[in-house]
């Protein structure tokens, strides 16, 4: 038994997400420690809201709200919508909390005394009329790389080159559009990442298994200049956690908060404990997955993400971790995704373009968004999620094979042998062919969980599902059972251990339709573990164990209503 610590980017607060930041990060963070846990290996899986920065303050004031506030109403609608997906997070924390506040101080002490901070007299852009330092997104100007116009202070959303608020052309305000805005000097901390560029660069080379999405992504960052500049980590805003060098005041940083990339990812290890503080933990209890003087060293920690969030979690998280020199944990593996596209497009919160997590639910139940999901996810290019697509998934996939094999053989068996598993002949050829194939499938499907391949994954499963229609379709128990009842009972019985086996192996992805099946059978999911051996498997259920035929477990998107979706989601813009 091994011991997995699962972190996925943590999504913003600023607002509900979207189908493609969910299949991007949770989703497939979720189905690889639901798996992980299925294989009797000891799994924490450990999330939270990213609550600091610019775009957290610049949300609430356009909600009127108080930021705190505004966060802590958000964090409830995000962990709640967590639940509706069926994330199953170990603890769903907040970069805000007082965990996360002494970390980050802790860190930035180490890193001071490490001499990996350096305090610079930068040039800040000051707003007289707003009476404050305009940091990042509080600048909007023209982009003096490509030209846009609606540039933003941190990055230009058309060219994606990062920028400096003193960089952008026309600046203006974005709190009050002034644009008589003046550059002071003032002072702030940088980390001095440049001073670690070979270590890192040696850590990032050792990491030959790693996908080739991230690593490239590493490298470039590492090797064209613009990556490991030393970065200031340190902004002019009062949301945000107070610069300190541990519980030291930091003199001449009065007034000043960690810039929320620094405190970020931090929040992993912070949501730790904040996990062993809601359970009633000691240290020791979060200390033992992330110090690995303290029983780390045999953790394995993988990293969820979306490709623009590799920078950060490849280089500057570590360069924190490493730059501390105390022995934190570092990341194992880091799978990456490419784009979720919506009709060809991009999904756009401003010109409501595209699904959002709440109003998904809202028209399917949170099985069908995670199979289609999954089964499309976008690892080794961008995929795009279209309803025509989305609606022959989950109606053929879902409804036709799963869902109609449930049915079907529940509804045979309870009308000709009543509702329990009947006695009857022995298995034959066709069983023993049947489980060869259903082996071969899902050791297919563990080995690609295993190495998070979900598309990949996903296509075996349904594999197993395809394999036990056929297997009902040629035994047909409705027509051999008026010349051979025994023969009927025999594939009777092995359809319904069937339905056990699905119920196990299809739980990382729809683990609503898991609980159906489960109950159906009269099981608990408590102790079952993937099947190792298929033949077995068939066998699990013996004749009299008694079960009910579950509702329907899908129902199919008809074309009307798909077009109505389409209709809706095609966005004003
Ligand atoms: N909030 C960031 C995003 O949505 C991700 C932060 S990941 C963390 O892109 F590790 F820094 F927390
Ligand atoms: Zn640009």
């Amino acid at each position: 038994m091994a011991r997995i610590l699962v972190t996925s980017a943590l999504p913003y607060i600023n607002g509900v997400k979207h189908l493609g930041n969910l299949v991007g990060s949770m989703l497939p963070a979720c189905a690889y420690a639901r798996f992980m846990r299925a294989r009797g290996h000891e799994v924490l899986y450990i999330c939270a809201t990213d609550e600091h920065g610019t775009p957290a303050e610049l949300a609430a004031a356009a909600a009127g709200k108080d930021v705190a506030a505004y966060c802590a109403e958000m964090h409830d609608v995000q962990k709640r919508l967590g639940e509706g997906f069926r994330l199953s997070f170990d603890f769903f924390g907040r970069s805000s909390s007082a965990r996360n506040r002494a970390i980050t101080q802790h860190f930035a002490e180490r890193l001071w005394a490490n001499g990996l901070i350096e305090e610079v007299e930068t040039r800040q852009v000051y707003s007289p009329i707003d009476g404050r330092f305009l940091p990042d997104r509080y600048v909007e100007g023209t982009c003096p790389n490509c030209g846009y116009e609606k540039a933003r202070g941190d990055q230009c959303e058309n060219c994606t080159k990062q920028l400096d608020p003193t960089d952008l052309i026309n600046p203006r305000s974005a709190i009050s559009g002034a644009t008589n805005l003046e550059v002071r000097t003032t002072k702030h901390l940088y980390l001095r990442q440049s001073k670690m560029r070979e270590r890192l660069s040696a850590w990032i080379e050792s990491k030959t298994d790693w996908p080739l999405l991230t690593t490239s992504i590493a490298k470039k960052w590492l090797n064209d200049g613009e990556g490991l500049q030393d970065r200031g980590i340190t902004r002019d805003l009062s949301w945000g956690i107070p610069v300190m060098r541990g519980a030291e005041p930091w003199p001449g940083m009065e007034g000043k908060v960690f810039y929320v990339w620094f405190d970020a990812p931090i929040e992993y290890i912070a949501a730790t404990a904040e996990w062993a503080d809601a359970e009633g933990l000691g240290e020791a209890a979060w200390r033992r997955w992330w110090r690995e003087d303290e029983g780390a060293a045999d953790v394995r920690y993988v990293e969820f993400m979306a490709k623009d969030n590799i920078p950060f979690h490849t280089l500057s998280f570590p360069a924190t971790l490493m730059g501390s020199g105390e022995p934190w944990k570092l990341v194992d593996y880091v799978k990456g995704f490419n784009w979720l596209t919506y009709e060809g497009g991009k999904f756009s919160t401003s010109q409501g373009r595209g699904v959002f997590m709440d109003q998904a639910l809202e028209i399917l139940p949170s099985d069908y968004w995670r199979w289609w999901l999954l089964a499309n996810a976008p690892e080794t290019s961008d995929s795009d999620f279209t309803w025509a697509a989305f609606q022959a998934g989950v109606n053929k996939d879902l409804a036709d094979v799963l869902g109609n094999f449930v049915s079907r053989i529940t509804k045979f068996c309870r009308s000709k042998f009543g509702e329990a598993v009947p006695d009857g002949g022995a298995c034959g050829e066709a069983e023993t062919a049947l489980a060869a194939e259903l082996q071969t499938r899902l050791d297919a499907c563990a080995a690609a969980m295993e190495a998070m391949e979900f598309r990949r994954a996903a296509a075996e499963l349904r594999g197993a599902w395809v394999a036990g229609n056929e297997y009902l379709q040629r035994a047909a128990p409705w027509t051999v059972h008026k010349t051979d009842p025994e023969a009927a009972a025999a594939a009777t019985r092995c359809g319904l251990n069937l339905i056990r086996l699905y119920a196990i192996v299809s739980r990382p992805f729809i683990p609503d339709a898991s609980d159906a099946m489960l109950a159906a059978l009269g099981l608990d999911a408590e102790g079952l573990a993937w099947p190792s051996d298929a033949r077995a498997a068939l066998d699990a259920l013996p004749s009299g164990h008694a079960f009910t035929v579950p509702d329907n477990l899908f129902r199919k998107m008809e074309d009307s209503e798909r077009e109505a979706l389409e209709a809706r989601f095609a966005g004003n813009g």
